[in-house]
């Protein structure tokens, strides 16, 4: 792969804006953004002129023309597979979105179309891209806190997502696979594999149709059990939007994430405190600022694995177990037992 990375945008909705701001603050790093699609003509010309790329209707057209060697899929799930069949049949590496296809089914598809075709495929699953998150990952491989052995971690807000996402309203499985499973992606990271998961699911706002609140148990392969939460019904204030807050203890100390990025360390009977607040970014504002600079970091980790020709850490492959998590737990909710998460393997050949 060259020094430099075609870069063609698919799907220029509410959340294609912040790939796109990423995108052109890659530049030095090698990105060069050479065109946007949409199937609805003026998102397609807002993106591009704003960017200064040209635009498209159709992904097959922008392939064809536009020549990307990436393209980075930032549609709803539903469209994935189809497009990420398209980039694969023309040997042009994709990003897609989270989450990465209605079923567990659809997204090992997708990893099947890849490997077939021997692609670059990778889900931009950005949580474990912010600062702080990337912090707890770096104190837990130090050492500092010894064997994690017991986690909580909690998406909880009663931020208005309905505004930007009206679609939520409508989704037929809601608060595990929109942002349950950024937490259990990093409940993966923290804590390890999965054995078996168990799941409680309210629907606390009569309006949704969908679960909006999800309460998980997991036990992880170590021996390590954790608590991830996550609900869109929360009334607390101030709110925590969109910060994950945790704690993580280990056999020789603790992690504790806490409101507007506070780490506390206890490490071995000693103490300290951080503030880890990263400076903001020219396009980023508060309350999304940590959700925006973590695709700029997420993007940034894309580009320089294509370039080095090496898996993303968020390979299609290594989505398959976050998402066989989320399965897991809408079954564990239906069923009322703990159900142990599904195991792909890429099989002879
Ligand atoms: N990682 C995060 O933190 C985060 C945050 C928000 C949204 N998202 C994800 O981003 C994705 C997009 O969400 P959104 O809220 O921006 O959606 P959106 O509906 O605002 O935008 C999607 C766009 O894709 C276009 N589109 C659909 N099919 C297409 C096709 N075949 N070719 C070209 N364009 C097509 C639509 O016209 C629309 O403009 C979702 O998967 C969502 O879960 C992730």
């Amino acid at each position: 792969m060259s020094d430099r990375i075609r870069v063609g945008l698919i799907g220029c909705g509410f959340y294609a804006r912040n790939h796109l701001h990423a995108w052109r603050d890659l530049k030095d790093a090698g990105a060069d953004t050479v065109g946007v699609c949409d199937v609805d003509a003026a998102k397609a010309r807002a993106a591009g002129d704003a960017f200064g790329v040209p635009w498209f209707t159709d992904a097959a057209i922008l392939i064809d023309q536009a020549k990307p060697d990436l393209v980075d899929i930032t549609t709803r799930m539903d469209s994935h597979q189809a497009l990420a069949r398209l980039a694969a049949e023309h040997g042009v590496a994709a990003v897609v979105q989270k989450p990465f296809a209605p079923s567990y089914d659809d997204c090992v598809a997708i990893v099947e179309t890849a490997r077939r075709h021997g692609t670059f495929l990778a889900v931009h699953e950005n949580f474990r891209f912010q600062t702080p998150m990337c912090r707890v990952a770096a104190v837990i491989a130090s050492g500092a806190i010894g064997e994690p052995g017991w986690g909580r971690l909690s998406f909880r807000t009663g931020f208005d997502v309905y505004r930007t996402q009206p679609y939520f309203y409508s989704e037929e499985r809601l608060a595990i696979l929109d942002v349950g499973i950024h937490v259990l992606d990093l409940a993966r990271v923290f804590l390890g594999e999965v054995e078996r998961i168990s799941c409680e699911t309210q629907r606390r706002n009569p309006k949704v149709r969908a679960e909006d609140t999800a309460t998980m148990l997991l036990r992880h392969v170590s021996g390590a059990v954790s608590v991830v939460e996550c609900t869109y019904e929360s009334r607390r204030i101030p709110d925590s939007f969109p910060e994950t807050l945790l704690e993580i203890e280990g056999s020789a100390g603790s992690i504790v994430v806490g409101r507007g990025e506070r780490m506390t360390v206890t490490s071995q009977g000693l103490s300290w405190e951080e503030a880890i607040g990263s400076p903001l970014l020219a396009w980023t504002s508060r309350p999304w600022h940590v959700s925006q600079e973590s695709v700029l970091h997420a993007n940034a980790h894309m580009l320089e694995c294509l370039k080095a020709g090496r898996p993303a850490a968020t390979s299609g492959e290594d989505n398959l177990k976050t998402y066989a998590l989320v399965e897991a737990a809408y079954e564990a909710a239906a069923t009322g037992r703990a159900v142990r998460p599904k195991a792909w393997s890429p099989g002879p050949g």
